[in-house]
């Protein structure tokens, strides 16, 4: 699949969030290695900080299906600038996709791709807990 179909599969996901408290729609598109792709918003909480990002809730759905290995998540906020994983996010990411490429989509459908690295060098992962 190309990162064109999976930044439009993120901004489809966006119709899957719930964010009661903000109003601010984010999609994500997670590509297995097999070429699935997995969907999912950001959800939030009247408890504000129990509020899950479109990334993690995606990934974690994945997970829980017992994906284990992946090439790309694509992001679409609902700014018209990209909206770049947050730090949270970003560690997820490492730890449980590990270097993957990052796919950022914008309003008017520009795309932008990182490698989870350049946004998260240095990372701490599971060797710095041996
Ligand atoms: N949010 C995401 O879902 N992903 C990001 O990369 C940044 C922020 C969500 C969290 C919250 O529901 C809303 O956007 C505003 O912060």
């Amino acid at each position: 699949m190309d990162y064109s179909e999976l930044a439009q599969k993120a901004i489809e996901a966006k119709s899957r969030s719930l964010p009661t408290y903000s109003n601010f729609h984010v999609g994500a598109a997670l590509l297995t290695e097999e070429g699935k792709v997995y969907l999912g918003g950001n959800i939030e909480s009247s408890s504000y900080s129990l509020t899950i990002c479109a990334e993690r809730t995606t990934i974690f759905k994945a997970i829980s299906e017992g994906e284990r290995k992946f090439t790309a998540i694509a992001v679409a906020g609902d700014s018209p600038g990209f909206c770049y994983p947050c730090g949270a996010c970003r560690q997820v990411i490492s730890d449980l996709c590990g270097d993957i490429d990052i796919v950022l989509v914008n309003q008017q459908q520009e795309i932008k791709v990182f490698k989870l690295s350049d946004l998260l060098p240095f990372a701490f992962g599971d060797e710095d807990l041996k």
